[in-house]
């Protein structure tokens, strides 16, 4: 089958990439002439563990190729995707759905043949049905159907996410479009992955329920480690007796300093509007947000608060910035808020992190970047672990406290026990965890 994937962001990268390790051919087509060259050059714009090999590779077998004219990959493509972005409008929480609806009027003159146009970004419900009226109202003559196939994809996961799916979802009502998308993912169905066929509606809406409900999943964990703290339980041995229950899941039942990421923040935003237009609010999923928001306020108090109620003059070693490890993606990531205010508060930042550097120089301006964690760490009076990097966990704690002229450790991803941390004469602040220190 022949592919054309409009947007070569996080989503349509990927989904392009695997499409075409899947054995089809994919056109990515993207406005982007920097991102476009170095796409051609076999170079993802984004970190994502494997993309680059999947990209030159599928591009040295001829099936995966990158243009910026959209015009002969829609006439050519049995599927076409939309995967451009969808952030969050200025000012009402809405999905800015500019550049979906710019891709269709550009790409309506072009439709050859029977062809399928999917929304593969995260869309408010009832997007896909007026996408179908500007298709028809912009080419009477097209035959199409259009359908929504949302991603479920996490970054730093994301190949293994769309190769081992829990399921694909499909929303559409066109009989010839359920044939073209089953036939689209076949290999995944041989692999026994469900491929999920409902209407339009509800696969918009499941995306956004889906992302709602993993964000309450977080800031319910978030709250219940802070109740941990004050009733002396272990957050992580509360997480893993109730995740125990198939009903709740062990998964996504670890406290820190909050969600961030391009996706809960926009999607529970979006969710809460279109609930509150169509009169049926979401009042927990409005909560969701504001716990979130607060907590990345409580944890800056939390360090303040470990370095003795005051980080004026204070010299603050930060490791990991990204919204999550694995990534370089600083979109809405807890750093954004907790390093300023620190800085405001009076404490001089320097800053590690094993990817984030390019992406975060520009936005956290006034710290100290260091090229390791133990470069980060010379002469601190207290070290803030953001971000759970794999290699943080590695971390030699008596090596890392005679850098420091401090002995304060603010871990806000639970990476060190506290026993470790004791015994490397560290003054010891979790989540969820009974705080230790020397006696
Ligand atoms: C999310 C959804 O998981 C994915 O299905 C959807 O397609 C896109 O949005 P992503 O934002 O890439 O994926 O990362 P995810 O792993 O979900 O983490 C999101 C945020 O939640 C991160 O800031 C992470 O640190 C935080 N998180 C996650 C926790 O704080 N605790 C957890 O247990 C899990």
């Amino acid at each position: 089958m022949k592919i054309c994937m409009i947007g070569a962001g996080y989503v349509g990268l990927v989904s392009a990439a695997c499409f075409s390790e899947f054995g089809w051919e994919v056109t990515c087509v993207d406005k982007d002439k920097n991102r476009l060259a170095m796409m051609k050059a076999g170079k993802s714009p984004i970190y994502e563990p494997g993309l680059d090999d999947l990209i030159s590779r599928n591009m040295k077998a001829g099936r995966l190729l990158f243009s910026d004219e959209l015009g002969p990959a829609v006439s050519q493509a049995d599927v076409v995707f939309l995967a451009v972005g969808t952030p969050m409008r200025r000012g009402d929480g809405h999905a800015d759905l500019s550049y979906v609806y710019q891709a269709v009027e550009e790409l309506a003159p072009h439709l050859n043949g029977f062809t399928v146009i999917t929304t593969k970004s995260t869309v408010p419900v009832g997007t896909s049905r007026e996408i179908e009226r500007r298709l028809r109202d912009k080419n009477p003559k097209a035959d199409f159907g259009v359908c929504s196939n949302p991603e479920f994809l996490r970054e730093g996961s994301a190949i293994g996410d769309f190769s081992h799916p829990d399921r694909v979802l499909v929303g559409l009502d066109d009989e010839r479009a359920r044939e073209v998308m089953a036939r689209l993912y076949q290999p995944l169905s041989l692999r026994n992955a469900p491929v999920i066929f409902v209407s339009r509606e509800s696969a918009e809406l499941a995306k956004y329920a889906a992302n709602a409900f993993l964000a309450l999943k977080i800031s319910f964990i978030n709250e219940i480690s802070d109740l941990c703290e004050h009733v002396g339980a272990d957050v992580q041995e509360v997480a893993n007796a109730i995740g125990k229950d198939r009903r709740i899941g062990d998964k996504f039942l670890h406290p820190g300093p909050g969600y961030g990421g391009s996706c809960f923040p926009k999607d529970v935003s979006a969710i809460v509007r279109t609930a509150r237009e169509a009169k049926s609010p979401l009042s927990l999923i409005e909560q969701v947000s504001t716990v979130n928001d607060e907590r990345k306020l409580a944890m800056s108090g939390r360090i303040e608060a470990a370095c003795g109620g005051s980080v004026r003059g204070k010299k603050i070693a930060i490791l990991g910035v990204t919204f999550k490890p694995n990534t370089d993606d600083m979109r809405d990531a807890p750093s954004l808020v907790i390093v300023p205010m620190l800085q405001e508060r009076g404490a001089s930042v320097r800053v590690y992190d094993p990817e984030g550097r390019k992406q975060a120089e520009p936005m956290l301006p006034g710290v100290l970047w260091c090229e390791g964690s133990l470069a980060a760490c010379e002469g601190a009076d207290a070290l803030v672990v953001l971000t759970e990097w794999n290699e943080f966990r590695a971390l030699n704690l008596s090596a890392v406290r005679e850098r420091m002229t401090g002995n304060i450790l603010v871990d806000l991803r639970n990476v060190f026990t506290p026993n470790a941390a004791l015994e490397a004469g560290f003054y010891y602040v979790g989540v969820g965890k009974p705080v230790v220190a020397r006696s």
